[in-house]
Order: C-alpha cells, then sequence, then structure tokens
C-alpha cells in the first residue's frame, strides 16, 4: 500500500472516524508490542528527517515525539527554546525561519510556537517544499496530537467514544488541550459536556458555536458551571482537569484556589471514571489524589508516546 499523502497536522477537527479507526487500534498495537520489544518498529521511519522546534517549553510533548521518532528509527533534530536559540533572536519572522529549515531536507517539522495561528502560517511556506508540519501547540489555539492521545485513552478506558459524559474543568478558555479535546469529542454522538470554570475562563465562542452547529444531528449537550458539585461528580465518566494558564494571562491565576482536585473532592466519582490532566499540573490536583485508581494522569502521558508512534507511522509509513 501506498503511503498517505503529504498532510500537516494542525488542528483535531482533521481527525475523521475514518483515521481514528486506524490510528486507535495501531497505537494499542505498538503500545502491546513495545511491551515486549521497544525496537519493533525500528524500521518505520528509516531516512525520514525530523526537526523538532520548540519556541516555548515541554517536557512530554517533545520528548514523546523525540522517542517515538527514535523508536521508529529516526534521530531528529531539536531546536527548544527557538525563539533564543534560533535566528528569531535577532527577529527573524517564523514563515522565513521555515522557508530555510526546509531547504534542508527534513520530511517534517514538529512546530511548538506561542502565537495562534503559527502552525498555519508555518505550513503554508511548508507546502510549498512537501515538508510537513504538525502543530506541537499553537499558543491558545490548539494541541491536535494531546487530543488524539486523549481520546486514545479514553477509548482504551471505556471502549468506545460516544455517549460519554465528559467534565473539562479549569482553564478552558486559554487552555489548547481541551480547545482541541472539544472539537474531537464533539464528533461523536452523544457527547455530554459539562463545562467547568471561572466566568473569565469559560470556553470561547467559535468551540462553542461549533458544538451549537453539530448540537441536533450528534445530540450534543452541555452546560456551564462555576464550580463542581456533587451531582455533576457523580455523573462524569471522564473528569478532565486543566491548570490556569496564567503565562497567557494578566494576573496572578488566583482563580485556582477553588479548582484543585483533592480525595474528599474525587470521592464523588462513579467507580468506573477516570480523572485525566495533560499535566503540568500545579496545584490543581493534590498529590494525595496520585493514589486514587481513577487517576490516569500518568498513564495518559505516556499514552502519548504511543499514539505519536501510531501517528508518525502512519503518515510516513507504509500500511
Ligand atoms: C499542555 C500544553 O503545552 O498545552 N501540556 C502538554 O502538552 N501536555 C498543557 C499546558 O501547558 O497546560
Amino acid at each position: 500500500m501506498a503511503r498517505a499523502p503529504l498532510t500537516h497536522i494542525l488542528r483535531s477537527q482533521q481527525f475523521d472516524e475514518g483515521f481514528l479507526s486506524i490510528i486507535l487500534p495501531m497505537a494499542a498495537e505498538i503500545k502491546a508490542r513495545h511491551g515486549e520489544n521497544k525496537w519493533s518498529f525500528r524500521h518505520r521511519l528509516k531516512d525520514i528527517n525530523v526537526l523538532l522546534l520548540f519556541y516555548e517549553p515541554s517536557t512530554r510533548t517533545e520528548k514523546s515525539f523525540d522517542q517515538a521518532c527514535r523508536f521508529l528509527g529516526s534521530i531528529p533534530s531539536t531546536t527548544q527554546n527557538a525563539g533564543a536559540f534560533s535566528s528569531a533572536a535577532k527577529g527573524e519572522t517564523l514563515e522565513d525561519s521555515i522557508e530555510i529549515l526546509c531547504g534542508y531536507g527534513y520530511d517534517f517539522i514538529i512546530l511548538r510556537h506561542p502565537e495562534e495561528g503559527a502552525s498555519e502560517r508555518a505550513a503554508k511556506v511548508a507546502s510549498r517544499h512537501g515538508v510537513s508540519i504538525i502543530n506541537a501547540g499553537d499558543g491558545s489555539g490548539q494541541h491536535p496530537t494531546q487530543a488524539l492521545l486523549d481520546i486514545f485513552t479514553i477509548w482504551e478506558k471505556f471502549g468506545r467514544l460516544k455517549n460519554l459524559n465528559i467534565t473539562l474543568g479549569g482553564d478552558l478558555f486559554h487552555g489548547r488541550t481541551v480547545h482541541s479535546l472539544i472539537y474531537l469529542l464533539g464528533k461523536f454522538k452523544g457527547t455530554n459536556f459539562r463545562f467547568v470554570a471561572p466566568k473569565e475562563l469559560q470556553l470561547r465562542p467559535d468551540i462553542i458555536e461549533y458544538l451549537t452547529k453539530h448540537k441536533k444531528e450528534r445530540r450534543l449537550s452541555w452546560t456551564f458551571e462555576e464550580s463542581l458539585s456533587k451531582k455533576i461528580l457523580k455523573e462524569t465518566d471522564v473528569l478532565y482537569w486543566t491548570r490556569i494558564q496564567k503565562e497567557r494571562m494578566n494576573g496572578d491565576g488566583e482563580h485556582i484556589k477553588n479548582f484543585v482536585l483533592t480525595p474528599q473532592i474525587i470521592k464523588f466519582l462513579p467507580k468506573e471514571s477516570i480523572i485525566m490532566h495533560p499535566l503540568p499540573r500545579v496545584g490543581e490536583i493534590h498529590p494525595s489524589t496520585d493514589r486514587d485508581p481513577r487517576a490516569w494522569y500518568f498513564k495518559q502521558a505516556k499514552n502519548g508516546l504511543y499514539v505519536r508512534m501510531a501517528l508518525l507511522s502512519y503518515l510516513f509509513h507504509d500500511h
């Protein structure tokens, strides 16, 4: 079979059910085989050149992509803190940097940038060179590969993506992981969302518009809440918690006080529910919660490796 046509991965709306029906089992297979032999797939990305270009800090995304490349047989090149350690520090535009880098033989560039829309801009330039851009987070915009690993984790637990009660909380306004996840979960029939956030950090209108557009045909429902109640917790399958994105707002993120998960709070969650968080957490989940079997955030972060291996295999290897 032929390699998938060159694709940029810019937003989670791109992932349709057909794609997910391939990628989720593929990630599950990689996860199982990786447990037996981490090098099972070491030829998949042979001769593929990868650049990790990160203008914002990262632990999970950068390192899981880096390791995904290595386990697939490609040694990536990395510029961390690209704002300081690239010509951007001298004032070069992103477009010019991408134009130059595309001339050096990379097959794809995994880009994290503080400005929303940066990956779209980069993709415009990269398209002219046949280079693919993967958005690893663009400001408050999107983080599509995080949504993919989030959805994999949900699918792994529940075996389905339809008819789930998803409670998302924290900084829903600035949080790019929630944006991508809502766009993706909004594709599945019967998703029932609860959006829990202080008023000024509630969801952006573009996402509500998207949900409204598909509300009827997909039987979507949602409510806006200012705090978690016992009733909401009792009706939750997935509690997706996030940090307040202080770096993207003026002010001190004072809101956090009312948004800390503790064993006392999560005791109302159903036995079969899970707690997720894209991490890093900075106080909004108390570490004493980690021992609870429903705390899935570390499993979720680990899944990032397998899902990114699956995505890169899908994009760059015959399948
Ligand atoms: C998130 C990010 O960078 O958007 N982290 C991640 O990639 N797992 C979440 C965050 O920074 O809050």
